[in-house]
């Protein structure tokens, strides 16, 4: 099979990119991805060096772009990973969020619908559902939960799974959706929570925990949200959208504590700044839909996947320390400026 992979330089699509490669070796990935801030071609340099990965540079809202990658490519799969995906850059500047991630999501599928794609697949989010209260543990998303969103971030995902259902109702396009709580792992942008604590940590820099640090999250290692996707898209039902997330709901205060502990820095280091606007108090998946249908369930543990995630951003010191300093958006001109057709082909 053909698959695209849309966002394939960021956090969840690089993750995704090498469960495949590595679970399905007679499949063909195409990765498109704009490298905005948020991607890095050093992420994918191990797939680069495989015969059936190809990398193209390129935005998924340039429908000729797209069109003519379709035609070329006759894809199979198409998987969109490709977004803006941080709500405090959201709430500062809400458009390139309504354009990527709604307009973007619209001119892959309707390259999709005209190249007769099989399957085509919108990896979303648990925030569209807005979010729970903390004194009501017995309340979760559910896959009918109506949408009810917070910031601009959650409501151009949600915007953009209105719009995946309306092209299959209206088109009949084999559609799926999954839902999917907070990620974390192996290359997420140290601009997200657990990154940001482990890298300012390692400095001794403040640790800025927003508010007073109560807001739960329901934290689900990259990897396993990767292989519910490969599920889904093999074996999900047309139509369907699937909740993803491993019942384990942990407060932002708790989480920041766990890494200061697991690097040996002082809790003093931690710092309570403004709260984020809007800030949603809860987010919780009931994934029962996804173990009863495809038989998934979360493979590592909280206790095991963050002691991993921690060992991994020490022993990648040089990939992080190249985002912050910024070194890392001249990577791809020094090493494929002049090769960048070759890297296309
Ligand atoms: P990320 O910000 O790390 O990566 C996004 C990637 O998309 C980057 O490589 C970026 O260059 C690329 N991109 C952005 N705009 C593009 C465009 N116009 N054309 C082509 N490429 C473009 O994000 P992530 O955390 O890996 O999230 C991936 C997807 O998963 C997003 O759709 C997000 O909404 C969703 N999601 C994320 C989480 C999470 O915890 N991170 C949880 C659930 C769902
Ligand atoms: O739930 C899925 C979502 O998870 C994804 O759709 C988003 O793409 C992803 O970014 C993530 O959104 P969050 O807003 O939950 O993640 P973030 O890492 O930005 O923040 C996690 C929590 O930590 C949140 O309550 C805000 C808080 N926070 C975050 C940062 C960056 C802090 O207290 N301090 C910080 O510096």
């Amino acid at each position: 099979m053909n698959i695209l992979v849309t966002g394939g330089a960021g956090f969840i699509g690089a993750n995704f990119v090498y469960l495949e490669l590595k679970e399905h070796p007679e499949d063909r990935i195409v990765c498109v991805d704009k490298l905005t801030y948020a991607g890095n071609l050093e992420t994918l340099k191990k797939a680069m060096q495989c015969d059936n990965f190809r990398f193209v540079k390129a935005d998924i809202c340039d429908r000729k772009a797209m069109f003519d990658l379709f035609a070329e490519e006759n894809f199979d799969i198409v998987v969109n990973f490709a977004a803006e995906s941080h709500v405090d850059r959201s709430i500062e500047n809400p458009e390139i969020f309504l354009q990527t991630n709604i307009l973007g999501t619209q001119v892959l599928m309707d390259a999709s619908k005209e190249y007769g794609v099989k399957r085509y697949h919108q990896v979303s989010t648990d925030e569209v559902y807005g979010d729970l209260p903390l004194n009501r543990p017995d309340l979760f998303f559910t896959e009918t939960t109506p949408l009810k969103t917070s910031s601009p971030y959650s409501s151009s995902k949600a915007g953009a799974d209105l719009l995946v259902n309306a092209y299959h109702r209206t088109y009949g396009l084999p559609t799926t959706i999954s839902r999917c709580s907070n990620n974390y792992g192996p290359y997420q942008f140290p601009e997200k929570l657990i990154p940001l604590m482990i890298a300012n940590a390692l400095a001794e820099k403040p640790l800025p925990v927003y508010g007073e640090g109560v807001n739960v999250r329901d934290w689900l290692y990259v990897e396993d949200h990767c292989k519910a996707i490969d599920l889904i898209i093999r074996n999900g039902k047309v139509g369907e959208v699937y909740n993803i997330g491993g019942h384990n709901e942990m407060k932002n205060i708790d989480i920041v504590k766990i890494i200061c502990k697991a690097l040996g820095k002082s809790e003093d280091l931690i710092v309570h700044v403004t709260d984020r606007k809007g800030h949603d108090m809860r987010y919780a998946i009931d994934p029962a839909k996804i173990h009863a249908e495809l038989g998934w369930l979360p493979e590592t543990r909280f206790a095991d996947g963050i002691q991993k995630t921690i060992k991994w951003y020490l022993d990648n010191k040089e990939w992080w320390e190249r985002i912050v300093s910024g070194e890392y958006q001249n990577y791809y001109d020094n090493m494929y400026g002049d090769r960048i057709k070759d890297v296309e082909k």
